[in-house]
């Protein structure tokens, strides 16, 4: 990668992603292109507005910078998604199949991430394989095998060099997730700092798999420069770093916070996405084909995001 472009920069993923490629790459080598505008990205590089729909603009953009590695991070999450189907497939594949079409005609290579919502109700879900059984139960989930299968297909028939990973949650403090079902696990920080309480979503033994945004940002760049001969998978590998319930990241949080207190309001819609989600991904494959090896633990990032947050609520910023 030498000239990257990051469609959908502005969101929880995107926002973090765009700083951290800067910093390896230089700030100009790196175009951060998102719906809205963002005053935290443009000041820091070149920045478009573009509506990923929009294939004539997406393309300009493409060939106006020279662009040889695309970042297609336009989604809809799962909960909304669920809210309007219609509108999640239309933007989620729409967004894809540009990128793909994209890569396609100008040569470049193409990171769209898949997520633990590919998964679905009969998937094995402790030490989910790599390879298995794939029926999610949502809009989003059918959308990101969707993702996976054309992005492999495009790679097979046209050799675009697309490349993914399975991510679970992201928990990270820069920009907030909307939306999704893992947004739990962010959202009970912020709480916890704020108001010293949280009310959750999901119920107490629900598991799911969750990582810490330093170790996803590091996943993209490892996986994208990794060396396609050990590449044996593409679309999408497993990653794994974390998995707990919200008992487990409450007791977490309250060794470091011993006041802070939970109670439980379960959102029907967000349980029965998580319940259909694995518990634990085997992510056995990315370790052995381009050396994955998470660095954070729950206690680490406990202590890291406590930290911070507490930092943005002196600040006066949240
Ligand atoms: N974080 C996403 C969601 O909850 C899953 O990839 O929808």
């Amino acid at each position: 990668m030498k000239r990257i472009l990051i469609v959908g920069a502005g969101g929880q993923i995107g926002s973090e992603l765009t700083v951290y490629l800067r910093n390896i790459y230089g700030d100009t080598n790196v175009v951060a292109a998102d719906v809205r505008e963002c005053k935290a990205l443009s000041e820091t590089g070149p920045f478009e507005v573009l509506n990923a729909l929009d294939v004539p603009a997406y393309a300009a953009i493409v060939s106006k910078y020279r662009i040889d590695a695309i970042f297609n991070l336009v989604a809809l999450l799962s909960a909304t998604g669920e809210k309007d189907p219609n509108r999640a497939w239309e933007i989620n594949i729409g967004a894809l199949i540009n990128s793909l079409e994209i890569a396609r005609r100008f040569g470049c290579a193409l990171f769209t991430p898949s997520s633990i919502g590919a998964f679905g109700p009969n998937s094995p879900k402790d030490g989910t394989p790599q390879d298995t059984i794939m029926r999610p139960t949502t809009v989003y989930g059918v959308c990101k095998v969707t993702g996976e299968l054309l992005s492999d297909y495009y790679h097979t028939r046209f050799g675009v060099d697309t490349r993914s990973v399975r991510f679970p949650g992201i928990i990270s403090n820069v920009t907030l997730p909307g939306g999704g079902t893992t947004d739990y696990a962010v959202e009970i920080y912020y709480e916890a700092v704020k108001n010293g309480r949280f009310t959750c979503p999901i119920s107490h033994d629900v598991f799911m798999d969750m990582i810490y945004m330093p170790d996803a940002l590091k996943a993209c760049v490892e996986l994208m420069e990794a060396d396609p001969s050990r590449l044996i998978h593409r679309n999408s590998f497993n990653i794994a770093s974390m998995s707990f319930s919200p008992e487990i990241i409450y007791a977490a949080i309250k060794e470091q916070m011993p006041s802070f207190t939970m109670d439980y309001n379960v959102d029907p819609v967000k349980e029965a996405i998580a319940e259909s989600w694995p518990n634990r991904l085997d992510d056995t494959c990315a370790r052995e084909e381009w050396g994955w090896k998470p660095a954070w633990d729950l206690k680490l990032m406990t202590t890291d995001m406590l930290r911070i947050i507490s930092e943005k609520k002196e600040k006066g910023l949240i």
